[in-house]
């Protein structure tokens, strides 16, 4: 077997990294599949201040850990910076991500190679379930934002949450 370097262990927790604004059907299948796989999954929400979100991070925060409850091994963080030092600060040693389309690899492959380069920190691609590979949340946010409908698209709670945003704007 191969050595692994001080201090680390074989993968058995993973992190489901992104903005979750909001969270979609397509990222809640990817981390229940991880779940699956994995003995904990930590699902890490981005605060990024420079960018404005339509939920705060404390929404994002409770509705992930509404629709993650059914895992018993889902936690989910919050995390600003580098996805790296989350890693490190975590034991953390490889990142799950879903991808969606080809469009996906080029940035997804940037990002896992500078995150190996920088911390020898894996990212294990998962292909999407093609019943949301078309999803994305700025979508989301478009069509709710426009009256379509997108339930059967996001969880439940987002579908309300999104409803009482949108009527406020
Ligand atoms: O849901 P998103 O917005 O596509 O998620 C992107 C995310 C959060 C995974 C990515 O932007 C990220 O890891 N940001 C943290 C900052 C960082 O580590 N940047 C260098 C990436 S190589």
């Amino acid at each position: 077997m191969t050595d692994l370097p001080k201090g680390w262990n074989r993968v058995r927790r993973v992190v489901c990294p992104g903005s979750f604004d909001p969270v979609t059907n397509g990222h809640l299948d990817i981390i229940g599949r991880a779940a699956g796989l994995y003995d904990e999954v930590i699902v890490a929400v981005l605060i990024n201040k420079t960018k404005q979100t339509l939920f705060t991070v404390d929404e994002r925060v409770e509705i992930l850990g509404e629709v993650t409850a059914r895992y018993g091994n889902v936690r989910v963080e919050r995390f600003h910076g580098l996805l790296v030092e989350f890693c490190e600060a975590n034991g953390i040693s490889a990142v799950v991500k879903g991808l969606r389309a080809v469009s996906d690899f080029e940035y997804e492959m940037q990002m896992a190679q500078m995150n190996y380069r920088m911390a020898k920190v894996e990212t294990l691609f998962m292909t999407t379930n093609p019943l949301y590979s078309f999803l994305s949340s700025s979508l989301i946010k478009d069509v709710a934002r426009y009256g379509g409908d997108v339930s059967g698209l996001v969880p439940d709670p987002v579908i309300e949450r999104l409803r009482a945003r949108l009527a406020q704007s």
